[in-house]
């Protein structure tokens, strides 16, 4: 049976690495043959925001690379699509299969169904109820299209019911990305912050103790709009960066933007803010384990913080992923649309204790069971 695979962007390559290799260790188990063919749109194309992580979770090399890069929204579905239904054409696969909520989800999923091929999605169900955000349309798009939909906690799971899927095409699979941590957590530990930070560094800064603050940001909502993210810098400036130094490793977009609004300079030579290029998989787990706390409008890391266990606040007013929220059991806050509760948030978070909990299958073995699960479909 064959089986096509689609990565696209830098978060898809966490959740599918751990899949191939139950494919790997089925095969290997029953003699049977799972045919894997592995598709990357190039959504994400830059060494340091694609290859690194092929290369650290030992994913080989993509059988189809689309080479669709960056452009709009419509830009990006588009080639997809085209360049998407080629290969299908070509492999005649039985599944596809696609994770997560990016542009390249969203374009092989429509282009899957509309060559009658069945479709699962792995991270299925997740929804923020704000549909600004250009991944709720991909979640919504995509779940509706799927045939098997595999989803990461019981949140997930009701939001599907309530739609009114059958549930017999529902399965609670747990956390796939939660397998590559569990993978790799000891192989990260082993990393050395100040090393992380040598080779990284965009200005040769160090930090003097041990003690300091992660930050990401990339959200078009947050970084977008100059008011906003004006806002967010000086919080971290004049609030954050007063008690400790924040490492940023930062994204491309992010320094585009603070390019475009004559920032970047000065926040580059602020010597408590220590810029860092996008860094690897083990890389981001290490500087996650020993922070102080995590700020962070990635939904991704919002989770790998609450396995590990720190602090977090998330530079965002909805999530799709409560399970991950303190009053769920995790160890993320959210703050307000207008940023007003910022300093209150991270007042009351910044001395909080490690507190690590795995929901629910978070527990390493997700991938065996989407596996499972396609093959008894
Ligand atoms: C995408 C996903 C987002 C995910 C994020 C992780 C969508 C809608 N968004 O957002 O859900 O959290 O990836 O990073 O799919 N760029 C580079 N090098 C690259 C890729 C991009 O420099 O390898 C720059 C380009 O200037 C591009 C910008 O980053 O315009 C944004 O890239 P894009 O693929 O549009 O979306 P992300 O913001 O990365």
């Amino acid at each position: 049976m064959k089986i096509i695979s689609v990565v696209g962007a830098r978060p898809n390559l966490m959740k599918i690495a751990p899949f191939i290799n139950a494919i790997k260790m089925h095969n290997q188990k029953f003699k049977s043959s799972v045919n894997h063919y592995l598709v990357h749109t190039g959504q994400h194309y830059d060494t340091d925001m694609s290859d690194i992580f092929f290369k650290q979770l030992n994913i080989s090399k993509a059988d189809k690379y689309l080479k669709i890069g960056s452009g709009s929204h419509a830009q990006q579905v588009g080639k997809t699509m085209i360049e998407f239904e080629k290969v299908l054409e070509i492999e005649k696969p039985v599944w596809v299969v696609v994770v997560g909520d990016v542009n390249a989800t969203l374009a092989c999923s429509i282009t899957t169904k509309k060559q009658k091929i069945k479709l699962c999605h792995i991270e299925a169900g997740l929804r923020s109820n704000d549909i600004t955000m250009p991944e709720e349309i991909n979640r919504i798009v995509t779940d509706s299209l799927s045939d098997l939909l595999l989803v990461p906690d019981r949140f997930s799971y009701n939001n599907l019911i309530q739609e009114g899927k059958n549930k017999n095409r529902v399965k609670m699979v747990g956390n796939i990305m939660i397998d590559t941590f569990e993978k790799n957590k000891l192989l990260a530990k082993k990393f050395n912050v100040t090393t992380i930070i040598k080779k990284n560094t965009l200005k040769n800064k160090t930090l003097f103790n041990n003690k300091y603050v992660l930050l990401t940001l990339h959200r078009p909502s947050n970084v977008d709009s100059q008011n906003k993210l004006f806002t967010i810098i000086d919080f971290l400036t004049k609030r954050v960066a007063t008690q400790f130094p924040i490492i940023w490793p930062i994204h491309p977009r992010t320094k585009k933007q603070l390019k475009r609004f004559h920032i970047w300079e000065k926040i580059l030579d602020d010597k408590r803010m220590i810029i860092l290029n996008p860094i690897g998989y083990l890389e981001m787990i290490k500087l996650n384990m020993q922070a102080k706390m995590l700020l962070t409008d990635s939904g991704g890391l919002q989770e790998e913080s609450c396995v590990i266990g720190t602090p977090c606040l998330s530079l965002r007013s909805n999530t799709e992923r409560p399970i991950t929220l303190e009053q769920n059991g995790g160890t993320v806050n959210l703050i307000d649309e207008e940023l007003k509760k910022l300093d209150s948030v991270y007042m009351n978070l910044i001395n909080k204790k490690r507190k690590p909990t795995a929901p629910e299958k978070w527990d390493g073995k997700s991938a065996q069971r989407c596996l499972d699960e396609i093959l008894g479909f």
